[in-house]
């Protein structure tokens, strides 16, 4: 398998650091029964958060409203790569974790843990695909992205940013924050218009949902698109922007949610077996290729 050494540069060693830090900020309720989440917080060294807050620090300076409709206008004509779903999860695949290679897993084993534990509880097929494909937008690292226009929390851009989002102080450095355009309650929106009319910070999960939304229904496609949405459907964050639509397709995030972040496992899933669903799985829902 190829190593992609992601660029020095870059604060967090890999990608997951960012997940292993949602963990710790939401720990897994069956794991603090069992007391696993306080020794996990507790085994939290200093260089590793000082590395997640670095991230935050560039992530907030850099997603303002100017960089995001960017990034739209740079990614959304999907001319960069067309392939199959197979070939997708290779290339994806591509971004290994080089500082533990041993306990961490790949990205597609993520995939299909968490698809696998959808399935297993009963959900719908087209939950089970959301499962399989929510992280695939990660490619944008493959296209020279930096992590934090990839990873990290989402929020809104184009009106004042939430304080229930993490680390709100260093939006202080974003060139939006002082722009009367952007930063009332509402900035550009109007009240309870929907998040359908909000721009998104850019990362994986708009990315993928573009990708993807002319083949799953709403419920999905609002997984994909919101799940690192956490000041929303965690802490309930910007209630003044949503509209009904919004209010009934939260639960089905909040749904998704335990599956992406609790469904780790060391023991890799047996893909020979799964391979026949999974084939059908992908024909039943999506073309043969997909435009990235
Ligand atoms: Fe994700
Ligand atoms: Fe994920």
């Amino acid at each position: 398998m190829t190593h992609v050494i992601t660029n020095q540069t870059q604060p967090l060693a890999s990608m997951d650091e960012w997940e292993d830090d949602l963990l710790r900020r939401y720990p897994n309720p069956e794991d603090i029964a069992t007391s696993k989440a306080t020794e996990a917080y507790r085994n939290y060294e200093e260089p590793a958060r000082d590395t997640v807050k670095e991230f935050y620090r560039l992530n907030h300076t850099h997603q303002s409203f100017a960089f995001v409709k960017e990034k739209q206008k740079e990614y959304l004509s999907f001319s960069r790569k067309e392939m199959s779903v197979w070939d997708a999860f290779d290339f994806l695949n591509q971004l290994v974790d080089d500082s533990d290679p041993d306990t961490d897993l790949d990205q597609f084993q993520h995939l299909l843990q968490t698809s696998e534990a959808i399935r297993r509880d009963g959900h719908p097929d087209w939950m089970v695909l959301v499962g399989l494909m929510h992280d695939m937008g990660k490619v944008l690292c493959l296209f020279g992205e930096p992590q934090w226009a990839v990873v990290g929390d989402t929020f809104p851009v184009g009106c004042a940013y939430s304080d229930k989002i993490v680390y709100p102080e260093f939006f202080s450095e974003n060139v939006d924050f002082n722009d009367a355009r952007y930063n009332s309650e509402l900035g550009v929106y109007e009240k309870n218009c929907g998040l359908r009319k909000v721009d998104m910070s850019w990362g994986h999960d708009e990315y993928i949902y573009q990708i993807m939304k002319n083949y799953i229904p709403e419920e999905g496609l609002y997984m994909l698109r919101y799940h690192s949405f956490y000041s929303w459907h965690r802490e309930g964050a910007y209630e003044y922007l949503l509209d009904d639509h919004d209010k009934a397709m939260l639960p089905w995030v909040k749904l998704f949610n335990p599956y992406d972040l609790y469904s780790k496992n060391p023991e890799p899933p047996n893909w020979d077996e799964l391979r026949p669903y999974y084939t059908n799985l992908l024909k039943k829902y999506l073309p043969e290729t997909l435009k990235f």
